[in-house]
């Protein structure tokens, strides 16, 4: 087994969420514990607490028990489920919506529709592990391009049709990257795509609920060139699961091949009632995104400000750069002694020598958490 150099060693560390703060309860390092400001996780806009999610889980749990006992395609399709795709492929425009236990199966599942041997898959340099799972996985052929960069993908589409490959490329971004906090142009990646005639998938795990008209995500009001998007229920939706959404012909075929669809456990109905709660949030809430964007951007400054330069990004997740490992760890056990959780995301994680801190900014955060941030955080040295 390979060494792991101390500080890359990661602990698991138990905590008690409650409406604003989290609570660690068990701690290798020591066991003190005071009540923290999330500034770590993807619960974007405070829903994991919410009572009507709450509430729409327990209902269901009453009526239907907690687990769905067998996958969709045996015994464990309830209507719950049905009703969720229905609502979620009307709210985002597609023609089919599939559920999954997990984003991770979702994308795994995603990437084996559209991809195979003869595949080539041109994807950005930094997207997520469960893609490159995926890729594996289909037995394709994988090249990169620079991270959000159109002319290096560009570069790379033009040699695939040099090589005059029986089968068109499959492109895979993400709309929101979950490290790095940046998004790429859309718009023009699915016209790339559409010249090329490349299939385009596009994973919106952490921008959906967040950013796009009333929270739908990028690849929203696009009408050509996304093939198939994948999103999950486990980050702004605050409950768990996830979804691929697809045109017919993609979905019955996801359908009828995908392992990751066929033999899994169906999503937990509980959790399904929450996230279809959550959707009807997002209806009723249509700028929630857009003012959690606009709380993003006065962070964003204010960071600038005192010296740290934050990624381009539009979205709530900033990454600050420290590139060191231990000084990560350092800054991230200071701000956690003075009340804020976040976290430092060292490799393999992120590319070797850009650890950083990860902040989130959450729609429900304590008033004055900026302003406590910054004077613990204070100036890049
Ligand atoms: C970009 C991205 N895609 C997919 C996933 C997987 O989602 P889930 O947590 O539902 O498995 C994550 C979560 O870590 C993610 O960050």
């Amino acid at each position: 087994m390979k060494k792991i150099p101390t500080s890359r060693l990661r602990k698991i560390r138990t905590w008690e969420p409650g409406e604003k703060t989290f609570q660690l309860i068990s701690s290798g390092r020591n066991n003190e514990s005071i009540p923290l400001i999330d500034l770590a996780s993807n619960d974007y806009l405070g829903l994991s607490q919410d009572t009507r999610l709450i509430e729409a889980a327990h209902k269901t749990m009453l009526s239907e028990g907690i687990g769905a006992g067998g996958s969709r395609l045996v015994t464990g399709s309830r209507p719950i489920h049905k009703k969720l795709e229905k609502e979620l492929g009307k709210w985002l425009g597609f023609e089919r919506v599939l559920l999954f236990p997990s984003g991770f199966q979702a994308n795994l599942a995603a990437v084996c529709a559209l991809a195979n041997r003869k595949t080539l898959v041109i994807t950005d340099k930094l997207i997520h592990h469960s893609l490159l799972v995926g890729i594996k996985a289909s037995g394709a052929k994988i090249k990169r391009f620079a991270h959000n960069n159109i002319n290096d993908l560009e570069r790379l589409l033009q040699n695939s049709v040099l090589e005059q490959s029986s089968q068109a490329p499959l492109v895979i971004t993400e709309s929101l990257f979950s490290m790095e906090g940046t998004s790429p142009d859309i718009k023009k990646i699915a016209l790339l795509c559409e010249n090329y005639q490349a299939r385009l998938l596009v994973d919106e795990a952490h921008a959906l609920g967040v950013l796009g008209d009333q929270g739908r995500g990028l690849c929203h009001g696009i009408t050509k060139g996304v093939t198939m998007i994948s999103g999950t229920f486990g980050k702004a939706f605050g409950s768990g699961g996830a979804f691929v959404a697809t045109n017919n012909i993609f979905g019955e075929h996801l359908l009828q091949t995908s392992g990751a669809f066929r033999y899994t456990t169906a999503l937990a109905p509980p959790l399904a009632a929450a996230a279809l709660e959550a959707l009807k949030f997002l209806k009723a809430n249509p700028k929630k995104g857009q003012r959690l964007q606009e709380e993003a951007i006065v962070w964003r400054s204010e960071l600038a400000k005192q010296g740290w330069s934050c990624p381009q990004g539009i979205g709530p997740i900033i990454s600050l750069e420290i590139g060191n490992d231990e000084k990560s760890l350092k800054k991230q056990y200071e701000l956690e002694k003075n009340g804020l959780l976040t976290v430092a995301i060292r490799p393999p994680t992120v590319p070797e020598g850009t650890s950083r801190l990860r902040l989130i900014v959450r729609s429900n955060l304590p008033k004055g958490t900026l302003q406590k941030l910054l004077f613990h955080l204070g100036e890049k040295q």
